[in-house]
């Protein structure tokens, strides 16, 4: 056969291959994909101008001694002393102006390693309750109540196998503890694990806004069929929750109290790029870290295949296909090697070379209103999941980073809302 033939042939045969990947029944994913065009990125114009792209200059604190400071959180008793959760399970407290850190909570056990995930766990989202306690939500392991202040106990409040309205979470990612004691939380996925959330990504949505009654030990589904539900916050009156819908690259805002209480409305849509954990600014707006970007005018190949779902069911079926011997062999044999792979094949770390080298904190109103953002176009400074702003820096978390990101903010000319007369 001359050449030309043998790319016929090797074409020809590798779409039958496809196709019957892609036709034959009784494979993953079990729902019907639908296609979506998410609302285009708001052009980087306005609030949304990157300026001088101040986060580019960003200093890196404890550069390869940690891996992964997800979310974020401030000391209600000592605005210097800062906590992260890491890659490998543990809660840090980071103080010395970031120059020193310790252990204060890990809450996975017999954990052998970071890609031991299941027992070592990955706490995604951590915030200070009314009483002190840091509220922590752990991807793997469940909802906690951890004494990092004081004795360091720690206390489950929801278990990780617990079934609410017929589910089990399979990520734990957000916590936004109020004032009455209730915590609203985000779950992530009821279909795929932390380290397979590339089918979350890809597959029809799954992801759920729920909230928990310490008082009677309830869980209680607020809203369903979340695109990637993520970052969580209370409004200051806590008559609603704003909250992250990664792939629909929007905030929503569900109604506790009031006339509308019950029902969900996009809160900010069109942002450029995929939010993450939310936060308070030091005037009480809304930090919101774009962990990834989509950049205004270029092409997207995420939604690309959001509008094809053909395409993004293929990709779901191959990635499964090629997960399959190595969760097979570390079914039965405890082999480190092969479950560290099986546990990469549909890990959004995949991505992690390909998204652009950029990252954006947008600050909202709690209109809905974008009123600023900081950009960086650093290729190693990006991948930005929280910031928080204390003492006059604003310090970056991320899921990947070797290190913990910082910079002095500029003087800022707006009041700060405590001392507004
Ligand atoms: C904290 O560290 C930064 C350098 O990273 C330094 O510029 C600043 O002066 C330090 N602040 C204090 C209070 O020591
Ligand atoms: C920033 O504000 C502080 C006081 O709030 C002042 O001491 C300092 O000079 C200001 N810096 C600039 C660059 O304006």
């Amino acid at each position: 056969m001359d050449s030309a033939k043998k790319l016929k042939k090797f074409i020809i045969n590798t779409f039958i291959i496809l196709g019957v990947i892609l036709f034959v029944p009784g494979l993953p994913p079990y729902s019907k994909l639908e296609p979506f065009s998410p609302t285009p990125p708001l052009a980087f114009e306005g609030a949304l101008d990157p300026k001088d792209y101040l986060l580019a200059r960003a200093e890196k604190l404890f550069k390869g001694e940690i891996v992964g400071p997800e979310s974020l959180e401030v000391s209600p008793i000592d605005s210097n002393v800062l906590y992260a959760g890491l890659d490998g399970g543990s809660i840090i407290k980071i103080f010395g102006n970031g120059t020193q850190m310790k252990t204060v909570a890990k809450l996975g056990e017999k954990c052998s390693g970071s890609w031991d995930v299941n027992n070592c766990g990955r706490p995604l989202g951590i915030r200070f309750d009314k009483d002190g306690y840091l509220i922590v939500a752990d991807s793997y392991l469940g909802i906690y109540r951890v004494d990092c202040e004081h004795s360091g106990q720690v206390t489950n409040l929801v278990h990780k196998h617990a079934v609410i309205d017929g589910k089990v979470a399979k990520v734990f990612n957000g916590v936004a503890p109020g004032k009455d004691g209730r915590i609203y939380y985000t779950v992530t996925s009821t279909n795929y694990p932390f380290h397979e959330a590339l089918g979350e990504m890809l597959g029809a949505p799954s992801g759920r806004l729920i909230v928990y009654n310490p008082e009677t030990n309830e869980n209680k589904v607020l809203q369903e069929n979340i695109h990637f539900a993520n970052g969580i916050l209370l409004s200051p009156e806590e008559d609603y929750v704003v909250f992250a819908e990664c792939f629909r690259f929007q905030l929503l805002k569900y109604f506790i109290r009031g006339s509308k209480a019950g029902t969900t409305e996009v809160f900010l849509d069109g942002l450029p790029g995929t939010p993450d954990n939310l936060n308070l600014s030091p005037e009480g707006n809304i930090l919101i870290a774009l962990v990834s970007v989509r950049l205004p005018g270029e092409f997207d190949p995420l939604e690309f295949m959001f509008n094809h779902p053909w395409l993004r069911k293929l990709v779901i079926r191959l990635m499964h296909l090629v997960k399959f011997p190595f969760d097979m062999v570390s079914k039965f044999f405890d082999f480190p090697f092969f479950r560290q792979i099986g546990s990469h094949v549909m890990s959004l770390s995949l991505l992690v070379p390909v998204l652009p080298p950029y990252s954006i904190i947008v600050e909202a109103d709690w209109e809905g209103k974008i009123v600023n953002s900081w950009h960086s176009n650093s290729a190693d400074k990006r991948l930005f999941s929280d910031a928080k702003i204390v003492n006059g820096y604003m310090y970056l978390g991320s899921p990947f980073n070797d290190f913990l990101a910082r910079i002095k903010m500029p003087n800022s000319s707006r009041v700060p809302k405590n001392l507004k007369m």
